[in-house]
């Protein structure tokens, strides 16, 4: 396995397909030690084409093992994008005397999309389609895709949200017949909805429905109707993160929601430089709502499991950056986790240039005159299979007692940058020179005074 994920455009900790095609990740759930991470899957090619639900496995979420497909297209349609629940209770008798996983997913492309269900009684790794499929027939609308299920404990019910024309809102005793309960007429793929306490207090939550990982509203819900208390609000500033999914049924006693969404924009995934395998995946984030001076807001932070992987290590102390002096000029890496803050003094712009190299190079910056956090691809290496991937993401933010906090996690192929704990995070695919691979603390304009800077390169995940 080291080999297979030792080539140069391989990402060394986010997951990715051993061959061919993956779009979106589907039917998270975590059961019996295991957390369970399918996805949308071509087996047949790098492009999208009939969809299979790939399958890999992890106990930590940091290191994945890859089984076999779970799901295949059959005459109820390809497996589109879904979700998976554990059926603790055997609500949908499928499971006698025990407890099981089920899975809800779209039969698409050669019919019209439908919800289909799945059941597995041996932890995923087989599948029987549910004999009554589909068990939500299209309601005549051309978009009617991406399930995802949830058990909503005080009324005894199953929910799920899907989108299609409109976000709608079903209830279900048994996983198999289902009620329409609602529906918001937000247009969207991939929605979620999930609660999350407010400011780590367990007492107070709201709950955030998410439209594909791009956007969210933050409202209440009562198992039958969400209410919206917010403003659509973005999710992530870059332009690579998509149809994001949370894990279902993460032990009470761990109490994260934690989420991965596909590196990936719509208008260019199908042509990125690829060899044998197409496609990567966010690092898992853990989710809080936080109140702010503008309201309640998603904060996404990697999951701490990650930094098992964390190995050679630089600290700074308090420094003085100034214009054409570069504090890190002897280091190189392809595979970063950087924790850093800053306090702007009369510089305009500061931050990291990272996969340097000859002309190539991608910024993390802030711009203390627009108070914009930024990345920076335009020179990050090759952008010519897409004129849109050659940009500059920015994202306001107002710095805190004057200090910027970033955690930037950089792998060979994607960065993601996670400003103010969380608060505003950019995620973007680039695709720099192999060789590319200085590191630069820059300020321009004046100086900045870096606050403290760790900065580890990060081992592979796959090599055991
Ligand atoms: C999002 C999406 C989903 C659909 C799936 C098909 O990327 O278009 O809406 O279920 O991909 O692969």
């Amino acid at each position: 396995l080291g080999d297979i994920f030792n080539e140069s455009e391989r990402p060394q900790f986010h997951f990715s397909p051993q061959a061919n095609w993956m779009n979106d990740p589907n039917g998270l759930v975590y059961y019996q030690g295991e957390y369970h991470f399918f996805y949308q899957h071509h087996p047949g090619g790098i492009v999208w084409g009939p969809m299979h639900w790939g399958h890999a496995v992890s106990s930590d979420l940091v290191h994945w093992t890859h089984l076999s497909i779970a799901l295949y297209p059959d005459e109820q349609g390809d497996a589109w994008s879904g979700s998976a629940v554990v059926d603790a209770n055997n609500t949908s008798g499928f499971f006698p005397g025990g407890s099981g996983l089920a899975a809800l997913y779209t039969g698409a492309h050669t019919v019209p999309q439908q919800q289909c269900l799945a059941h597995s009684s041996d932890r995923g790794r087989t599948w029987t389609k549910y004999k009554y499929n589909p068990v939500i027939a299209n309601p005549g609308v051309s978009d009617f895709r991406d399930p995802k299920v949830f058990w909503y404990a005080s009324e005894q019910l199953w929910v799920m949200v899907v989108a299609g024309g409109q976000v709608r809102f079903y209830s279900s005793p048994d996983l198999k017949s289902w009620l329409l309960e609602s529906q918001l007429d937000d247009h969207t793929e991939c929605p979620d909805l999930f609660p999350l306490a407010i400011d780590g207090d367990p007492n107070k939550q709201k709950w955030v429905l998410s439209l594909g990982g791009r956007f969210y509203y933050v409202g209440s819900f009562d198992g039958h109707i969400f209410s919206k208390e917010s403003d659509l609000l973005t999710t992530d500033y870059g332009s690579d993160f998509y149809a994001a999914q949370s894990w279902s049924n993460i032990p009470a006693s761990d109490g994260r929601c934690i989420w991965i969404g596909w590196m990936a924009d719509l208008s260019y995934a199908h042509v990125t430089p690829a060899t044998s395998w197409r496609g990567t995946i966010s690092i898992p984030r853990s989710l809080e709502l936080k109140t702010t001076p503008q309201g309640l807001r998603l904060v996404q932070m990697p999951i701490r499991e990650l930094e098992q992987l964390r190995s050679e290590h630089v600290h700074l102390d308090r420094s003085e950056l100034t214009p054409g002096t570069n504090l890190l000029a002897d280091m190189r890496s392809d595979t970063l986790d950087i924790v850093a803050s800053f306090q702007p003094g009369s510089g305009r712009e500061f931050g990291f240039k990272l996969r340097a190299g000859g002309e190539e190079q991608t910024l993390v910056g802030y711009d203390t005159r627009t108070s914009r956090l930024f990345v920076d691809r335009t020179q990050s290496g090759r952008s010519d299979f897409n004129n849109r991937f050659a940009a500059r993401h920015e994202a306001p933010l107002l710095l805190k007692n004057n200090m910027l906090t970033l955690r930037i996690l950089l792998d060979r192929t994607s960065i993601e940058v996670f400003a103010s704990d969380g608060e505003v995070v950019i995620s973007d695919l680039i695709f720099p020179n192999v060789s590319s691979q200085s590191i630069e603390l820059y300020t321009s304009g004046g100086e900045t005074i870096l606050h403290s800077l760790d900065l580890y390169h990060m081992s592979s995940a796959w090599k055991q």
